[in-house]
């Protein structure tokens, strides 16, 4: 099947998560136990790669609203920013893709989708950036080749510009 064969959608009680298996226990865990109550506390927004078959979760992301310390970001960026001493960002706190699905664009699709919503979101509720938490150096990896950068003294916390999403996106 094709990307254009899958959506992605907020998560669901009828979503089956049990299934899930992307090689991170600590990443399929969250989805099958702890995802439903963190959108349901307001904590973390999930959202699932399904496709047209079924209701089985075959991937997903989570965002939340964070703040980021302006000193973390590098000098030039931060000098061209309202002298805050923290900025409003978005957090894509998880992102994974089933084992069954690798290396077909589809985390890609989740990424992309997820930093769309956040350009949307970042329209009523401000957000000058999108920020990851790289789990491991393969992770980091992934966000580095879509132009993410690392943070001062951060290295597995990277950033994307929220400016540079809406130039993807226009
Ligand atoms: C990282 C992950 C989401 C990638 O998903 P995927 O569906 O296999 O990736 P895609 O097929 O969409 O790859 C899209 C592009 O990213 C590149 N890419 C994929 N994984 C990469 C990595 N670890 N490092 C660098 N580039 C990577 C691909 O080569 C592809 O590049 P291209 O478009 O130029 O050909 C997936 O491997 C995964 O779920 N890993 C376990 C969980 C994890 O580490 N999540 C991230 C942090 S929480």
């Amino acid at each position: 099947m094709t990307p254009s064969a899958y959506r992605i959608e907020p998560l669901q009680r009828q979503h089956d998560r049990k299934s899930f298996s992307c090689g991170s226990a600590e990443l399929d865990r969250y989805l099958a136990q702890q995802a439903r109550q963190a959108a349901g506390k307001h904590v973390a927004a999930s959202f699932v790669l399904v496709d047209s078959k079924s209701a089985t979760g075959l991937g997903y992301y989570t965002l939340s609203a964070a703040v980021l310390n302006a000193d973390e970001l590098p000098p030039d960026l931060a000098k061209k920013l309202p002298r805050y001493g923290q900025l409003p960002v978005t957090l894509l706190g998880r992102l994974a893709v089933d084992q069954r699905l690798r290396a077909r664009g589809m985390g890609e699709f989740l990424l992309l989708d997820a930093l769309h919503r956040s350009l949307e979101a970042a329209a009523g509720i401000a957000a000058m950036a999108v920020v990851v938490d790289a789990k491991d150096e393969s992770a980091a990896s992934f966000y580095r080749h879509f132009s993410f950068a690392s943070l001062q003294k951060k290295p597995a916390r990277l950033f994307l510009p929220m400016k540079s999403v809406a130039l993807l996106f226009a």
